[in-house]
């Protein structure tokens, strides 16, 4: 049962009308719905043009269409449009903070907390950094249900010495959803800094930064049902009035003398160069779209195909699920491994069936070590998914282990 069946809305996704394909790769990125491709299309057709610098009509427009587009994106998530930052994915927004914030506020001594099942886009900056400055790198243990303990947080936190707690909102892996609001309440009360990892909860759940609370919150784009190439940071204000800039050069200038620059007010400070503007318009069309189908309902939905995964995956002996065994602890994905056969075999006799799953360390290398396999299968879901897909999935797993089996 697709959400549209539940919701009585149209969900509208082009490429799914390609005959028999079942999609189940959305964690690492999301189709587009019509309305998204059609924005896109329609804003490169009719208002293009460069943005905070024309005064002509189609200037004009094309500068209130990425307002407003910024505005929507913010509104989505509790957040406010000086304070939302357009980068190029949810990577670039995590290196901002890395070399703009990292470079003030970490020095050798300090620490900076992770979790062991962050991807390595919320590892790499972190470790250079640390690497860098002489600071040490703590990693939040998960345990075998792949949840964090908040004792290791408190006793790590204990001494005073950690500056940061980078965190994940929803692990691309386990699927666990992180106590964030906690985690960042623990950590601000012993004086460190947050950031959260959104790129796998904003299109799948109601997710509101202003209670969530952290001092950054990163999200991707094109895994929400928006383009590639525009990535979101949410910073608080003060936090953000007080960095340095991050990269320098156009727009985020107030003036340039021969002598010296001044910089522009947020969020513009942040934002070097001409932005993606038809993928801003694009996303700002895309969280309406989640938006129109509700953030609750597509919650309900998700958390519903991932109860009927995790219970048919479960009935197969040779397969191993990661991560947490309830469907109200995780986002909407489901790792695996089966005994009798590797990922990509698995993934490669699946699409076979143009069953599209991902398969690999999903850029977790420390989690898989810790997880003692070097892989993992992975379904993950969406609007559009529905219990006819996970049966597809179910069918293609019967026929690798026909294969691979003894
Ligand atoms: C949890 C998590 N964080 C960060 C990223 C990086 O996103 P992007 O490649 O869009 O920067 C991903 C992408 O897979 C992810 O799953």
């Amino acid at each position: 049962m697709a959400i549209a069946t539940q919701t009585a809305l149209d969900l509208d996704f082009p490429i799914l009308e390609q005959e028999g394909l079942v999609y189940l790769d959305s964690a690492a990125t999301s189709q587009k719905p019509r309305v998204v491709i059609d924005a896109l299309g329609d804003f490169l057709a009719h208002h293009n043009a460069n943005v905070h610098r024309g005064v002509y009509p189609l200037a004009v427009d094309a500068d209130q269409r990425f307002n407003a587009a910024r505005a929507q994106i913010a509104q989505f998530v509790g957040a406010e449009p000086a304070e939302t930052i357009i980068t190029k994915n949810a990577t670039e927004a995590i290196n901002l903070v890395r070399y703009s914030w990292g470079s003030q506020n970490v020095g050798a001594g300090d620490a900076i907390i992770l979790t062991e099942a962050e991807h390595h886009s919320n590892i790499v900056p972190w470790q250079q950094l640390c690497a860098q400055t002489g600071a040490e790198l703590r990693w939040l243990e998960v345990d075998h249900e792949g949840m964090v303990s908040l004792e290791q947080l408190d006793g790590f936190l204990a001494d005073g010495r950690t500056k940061m707690v980078a965190v994940t909102h929803v692990s691309n892996v386990l699927g666990t959803i992180n106590p964030v609001a906690e985690i960042v309440a623990r950590a601000r009360a012993a004086g460190a800094a947050t950031l959260i990892d959104g790129s796998q909860a904003v299109p799948h759940m109601p997710v509101d930064v202003a209670a969530i609370g952290a001092d950054f919150y990163v999200w991707t784009g094109h895994k929400a049902y928006g383009p590639t190439g525009i990535g979101i940071l949410h910073g608080r204000r003060e936090m953000l009035e007080a960095m340095p800039p991050f990269l320098t050069g156009g727009d985020m200038i107030k003036t340039v003398s021969f002598d010296d620059t001044t910089f522009n007010e947020l969020p513009f400070k942040f934002e070097a160069g001409t932005p993606p503007i038809a993928e801003t318009v694009a996303l700002g069309t895309a969280v309406g779209f989640i938006a129109e189908l509700g953030t609750e309902r597509v919650r309900d939905h998700e958390q519903a195909i991932t109860a009927y995964a995790l219970d048919a995956l479960c009935r197969i002996p040779e397969l191993t699920i990661q991560g947490p065994s309830e469907a109200e602890q995780r986002g909407g994905l489901v790792s695996f491994t089966l005994d009798c056969a590797h990922p990509h075999d698995v993934a490669e006799i699946l699409g076979r069936d143009q069953v599209c799953v991902r398969a690999g360390h999903h850029c977790t290398q420390p989690l898989m070590k810790k997880l003692g396999v070097g892989a993992t299968t992975r379904a993950s879901f969406a609007v559009h998914t529905s219990t006819e897909d996970i049966d597809a999935l179910v069918a293609g797993l019967g026929r690798v282990i026909e294969i691979f089996g003894d």
